[in-house]
């Protein structure tokens, strides 16, 4: 495990949230509500921190959530943000830099409680602890236990201030059991509870102390409606894991709310919580947040998230990472390598939109992003392809390689028979979510350097 300078980057982040907080206020957006005690409920990135933008219309990003948290808070609500877990995907040196700023950022935006999922436990205990530690949010898991003891608290109490009376709120995590593999595998002597067993215990002892008790189970809406019907004492359950949207409409067990958080970070789950004056209730009123683009990014998460990038920078990630050999052997070589005697296709190329995809990434501030690098330079991933635009300045861009295949025999002993291209190369990065409008039909046709059908093609000059 490497934990790389945290001092320096809590010291950054310090001096991002001061240069951040005096920036502009920002423009009125469609999020509406009164002054109320909000629980504000997300999980579930996998990553996500802000949409890549390769297609308009993308939801979600932490950016934009930052504003709706500040717009409901700026109208006098008392907003509970809690986070439901898998904050990264996989164990990648990239996601342990991303945890790095993502909880920072849930931490700027008040996150009072997360509990720790299956995906983060990729990340080992020692990396979690000291996530807790740096961040200041406390981790939930009533039912891992390292030996004897809990790898982490099991609930945190939470007071909160409501028109000058006080709620006492008790916040549970626990993990579906169905992830014991996944908990013995992040270490030795790691083992799972029964969630029903362990919140047996918990649940009584937290009626007398609490207002409110709220479950945020990482585990799928069955069993998450499973212990809501089992412990009718819980006010509010939480579910999330691999769930693909945020369901608009809660569910009632009982009296029990169920709720689910979505998935990538789409959407933020509002609920609204009134006693009245009596104290009986609580009424529930839930709506999902959708983060589209109307909403404003917020300027601290913008800063934290260039640091992020800086980080990738500075630990020159793309250069570090395996590779495969390429698909079909030989070497990358790089579009101009072909401009000699294919210069007019060359020139045709130049004028599209793939010669211009890495200045893309340059102009949104992700140049050294391995997770865009993948899609906007050449051979990103295998050997001899693109590294870094120092190591390899001859394969930036989506180039003729992309498509064609490895050009280095190619170029040496040109032979008809090289590079077929199919609709398959192209779906490889044209994918639903990074290019949802593709139609082969109408794509293919935009990008021609060849003489249509039948018509044969002006082959190399000099051949
Ligand atoms: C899986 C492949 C893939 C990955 C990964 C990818 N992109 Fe893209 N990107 C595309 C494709 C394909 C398009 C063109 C989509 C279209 O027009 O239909 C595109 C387009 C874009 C555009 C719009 C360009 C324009 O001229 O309008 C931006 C901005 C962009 N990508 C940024 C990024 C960033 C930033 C990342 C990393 C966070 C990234 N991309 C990762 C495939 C990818
Ligand atoms: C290695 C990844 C990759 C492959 C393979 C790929 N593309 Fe692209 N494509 C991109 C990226 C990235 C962009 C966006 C470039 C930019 O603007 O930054 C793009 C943009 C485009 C655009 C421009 C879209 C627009 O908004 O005008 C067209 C058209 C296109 N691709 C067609 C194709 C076709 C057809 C194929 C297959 C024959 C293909 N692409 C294969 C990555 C790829
Ligand atoms: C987005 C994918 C893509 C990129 C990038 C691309 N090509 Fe092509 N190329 C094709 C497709 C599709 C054809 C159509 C012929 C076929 O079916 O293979 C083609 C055809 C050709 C042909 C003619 C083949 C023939 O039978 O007429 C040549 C030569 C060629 N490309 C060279 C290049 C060179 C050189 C570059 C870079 C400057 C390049 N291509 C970039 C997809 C691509
Ligand atoms: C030294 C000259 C030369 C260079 C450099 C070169 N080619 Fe070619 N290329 C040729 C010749 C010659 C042919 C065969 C033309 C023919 O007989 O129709 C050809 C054919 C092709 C074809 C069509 C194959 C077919 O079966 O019709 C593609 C695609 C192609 N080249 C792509 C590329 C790409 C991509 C590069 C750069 C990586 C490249 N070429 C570099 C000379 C070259
Ligand atoms: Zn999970």
């Amino acid at each position: 495990m490497k934990v790389i300078f945290p001092f320096l980057i809590l010291a950054l982040i310090g001096l991002v949230l001061r240069l951040a907080s005096s920036s502009q206020s920002m423009r009125p957006t469609e999020v509406e509500s009164g002054p109320n005690l909000t629980l504000l409920i997300s999980g579930e990135e996998l990553g996500y921190l802000e949409p890549c933008g390769c297609a308009e219309g993308q939801l979600g990003g932490f950016p934009r959530r930052d504003s709706v948290i500040q717009q409901l808070g700026a109208k006098g609500n008392t907003l509970i943000p809690v986070a439901n877990g898998d904050l990264i995907k996989d164990a990648t040196r990239q996601s342990e830099l991303k945890a790095e700023i993502g909880f920072a950022a849930l931490k700027e935006m008040g996150y009072v409680a997360y509990n720790v999922g299956e995906r983060d436990l990729l990340l080992g205990i020692d990396q979690l602890k000291y996530l807790q530690e740096a961040s200041g949010i406390p981790f939930l898991s009533a039912n891992l236990f390292h030996g004897e003891n809990r790898v982490f608290q099991p609930f945190v109490l939470h007071t909160a201030n409501l028109h000058g009376s006080q709620i006492q709120m008790a916040i549970i995590g626990v993990l579906s059991q169905s992830f014991e593999i996944q908990v013995e595998n992040a270490g030795a002597d790691l083992r799972l509870g029964n969630p029903t067993a362990v919140l047996t215990d918990l649940v009584e002892k937290l009626d007398q102390a609490a207002d409110l008790i709220v479950l945020l189970a990482h585990a799928d809406l069955a069993e998450s409606e499973g212990l809501a019907s089992a412990f009718p004492q819980i006010d509010v359950v939480v579910s999330g894991h691999e769930r693909e949207e945020l369901h608009e409409d809660p569910v009632f067990i009982k009296n029990t709310v169920l709720l689910n958080t979505g998935t990538k970070g789409k959407a933020i789950g509002q609920l609204d919580i009134r006693w009245s004056d009596d104290r009986t209730g609580p009424d529930y009123e839930f709506q999902a947040l959708s983060l589209s683009e109307r909403l404003p990014d917020s300027p601290r998460m913008i800063e934290l998230l260039m640091l992020y990038q800086q980080m990738l920078t500075a630990e020159n990630l793309s250069a570090d990472m395996e590779r495969e050999p390429p698909t079909t052997g030989g070497t990358y070589v790089g579009s101009a390598s072909c401009k000699g005697c294919h210069a007019e296709v060359y020139a045709i190329w130049k004028e599209s939109k793939h010669a211009h995809a890495y200045q893309t990434l340059i102009s949104h501030g992700h140049a050294a992003d391995p997770e865009c690098l993948t899609c906007h330079t050449v051979g990103f991933g295998f050997q001899t392809g693109f590294v870094n635009i120092e190591t390899t300045p001859n394969l930036p861009d989506m180039g003729c390689e992309n498509c064609h295949g490895v050009g280095g025999n190619h170029v040496k002993n040109p032979q008809k028979g090289y590079g077929q291209v199919t609709q398959a190369d192209c779906l490889t990065c044209h994918t639903t979510q990074n290019s949802p409008k593709f139609d082969y039909e109408v794509y293919l046709p935009k990008i021609q350097h060849w003489k249509g059908i039948g018509g044969g093609y002006e082959t190399a000059k000099g051949f």
